[in-house]
Order: C-alpha cells, then sequence, then structure tokens
C-alpha cells in the first residue's frame, strides 16, 4: 500500500533546515514512499528557487509544488521549463510556463499530483475557477495514473470543503494548503478520498503565518510598508500521511502530523536546538 507524505508550505531557512535535519529519519520511520513538499514560502519566504528546490529533493522530497507565491523569486519563470518535478499551479492562465502536474512512481505505482487556486479572495490575477480546471486534469490523467493527490491552495475553509466533496470518490486526496494553518478535520470522505482542510506550515510556529510577530504587529498598528522577516523558532513540520490503495485509487487512511522540534527524543535536541 503506497504511503505518501505531504509536507505542508515550507517557510523560509527555518523550514527548510528542518526539513532537511528530520526527513530521512522520519521516511525510515513511518515507511513514507513517496514525498510531496509545498514550497512556495521556501525563498525567503515567498517563491522557490533553482538551487533551493534541489536542496529539497536531495533531503528526500520527490515532487515540489507552489501556490500564489509561485513568482515570488525574480526569474524562476524562465527556470521552471527546465525543472522535472516542480509543477506550478493548474489554474493559472494557460500561456504561464511550468507544468500542470507531475506524475511520480514507486514500485510501479504512479501517482499523479496537481495544484489547484482557490478563487475566492486570493490575489492573483487571471486565475479560474478550480472546479471546472479540477475536471479537466482528471479527465487528462486518469489513464496515465493508478491514483490522483490533489492540493487545494485555497483561503476559504468553504471553497475548500467544497472542492472535496465535488472530488470524493475521484481522487485519492484533497489536501489543503495556503492558510499555514493546520486544522484538525481530516478524514477519509464517503466515497474514498483522503480530505483536510489546511495542513500547516513548515516552519517557525512563533510568529504571524511564518513571518517576524513584531513586523506584522507593526504592520497592522501604522498600515506602512516594511519588510516581514521570517520568524525563527518554534519550527514544526507540518503535513498529513496518506495510503492510497494501489487498485482502486483511493485513500485508505489519513494522518495528520507535526513533527516539532521540543517533540524530538532529548538525544536529538542537540541537533536542532
Ligand atoms: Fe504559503
Ligand atoms: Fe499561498
Amino acid at each position: 500500500m503506497p504511503r505518501i507524505l505531504f509536507i505542508g508550505d515550507i517557510v523560509g531557512r527555518p523550514g527548510r533546515n528542518f526539513v532537511q535535519q528530520q526527513l530521512a529519519a522520519l521516511k525510515a520511520d513511518r515507511g513514507i514512499d513517496l514525498v510531496i513538499a509545498n514550497a512556495e514560502n521556501s525563498a525567503g519566504g515567498s517563491g522557490v528557487s533553482s538551487s533551493i528546490a534541489g536542496d529539497l529533493f536531495e533531503a528526500g522530497v520527490d515532487a515540489i509544488t507552489l501556490g500564489d507565491h509561485v513568482w515570488g523569486q525574480k526569474g524562476f519563470d524562465a527556470e521552471i521549463d527546465r525543472q522535472e518535478r516542480i509543477c506550478r499551479p493548474v489554474n493559472l492562465p494557460d500561456g504561464c510556463p511550468g507544468k500542470t502536474f507531475l506524475i511520480v512512481e514507486t514500485n510501479g505505482f504512479r501517482l499523479g499530483i496537481f495544484t489547484l487556486l482557490g478563487h475566492r479572495p486570493m490575489k492573483v490575477e487571471a486565475s479560474s475557477s478550480p472546479f471546472p480546471a479540477a475536471d479537466k486534469m482528471i479527465n487528462e490523467l486518469k489513464r496515465q495514473v493508478d491514483a490522483l493527490f490533489v492540493e487545494i491552495h485555497a483561503e476559504t475553509t468553504s471553497e475548500k470543503i467544497a472542492l472535496g466533496w465535488y472530488l470524493d470518490g475521484r481522487v485519492a486526496a484533497v489536501v489543503g494548503t495556503h492558510t499555514h494553518v493546520p486544522t484538525a478535520d481530516e478524514r477519509i470522505l464517503p466515497r474514498g478520498t483522503a480530505y483536510i482542510t489546511d495542513v500547516g506550515m513548515t516552519g517557525p510556529y512563533e510568529s504571524v503565518l511564518g513571518r517576524s510577530i513584531a513586523s506584522v504587529i507593526a504592520r497592522f498598528v501604522d498600515g506602512m510598508p516594511r519588510r516581514l522577516p521570517v520568524a525563527e523558532n518554534d519550527v514544526r513540520l507540518c503535513g498529513c500521511l496518506v495510503d492510497i490503495h494501489p487498485e482502486k485509487g483511493i485513500a485508505t487512511s489519513m494522518e495528520r502530523i507535526c513533527l516539532r522540534q521540543l517533540d524530538l527524543a532529548p538525544e536529538s535536541l542537540s541537533d536542532v536546538l
């Protein structure tokens, strides 16, 4: 039974470092076959670069997804087409560079992966509704893969939950990202799709969504533009594990995970603190 780990939005160096430190042991401990990671905030809090993606692949990530910060790093739009294991959100305008889906394989099991951007208050100009975009991708991919893993990168809980029900039974998982806050609603829907509204970010939780508390408060108080540095403390790796029935292409179990520095066995603490 293939076991997939999905890692929520990796934020900045603290998030990257924690993934690099923990992923190999996590994969071995939990018998993980494939790792998908959203890296939309991995470069200084906004976007990803080819070199950071390379570090994440080396750490054990198999596939990288992105969100509304897809173009956050200058020049990445000219590099993304050369990346074999990175996909951008599906429902951006057709002319945008980058793959709209990935197919990764483990022991002959082929998993199709794609990310949909939410349509409700998202600041991405010209993105289209995720519902018909999902239908189109499923039609395009269903004969090429054994199961589909869908990420919904969106702001509103209602849009994400509705999409989960809309795709129930047609895909193995619908996993939410973008809000950076984990939700406690993971479950297997009646027709076999694993669903969670948001897995939460992988980064510093002593923060406001990964950014320094003081700078975000100051921006709310005086409304002035300012840099929002990535915070540093209370780093957690948040995501979910999904087991997929290889013939049926639906989920058999789902578990939310949140690995914290302080949860680590005492002998490991010296490595990360
Ligand atoms: Fe994010
Ligand atoms: Fe986002």
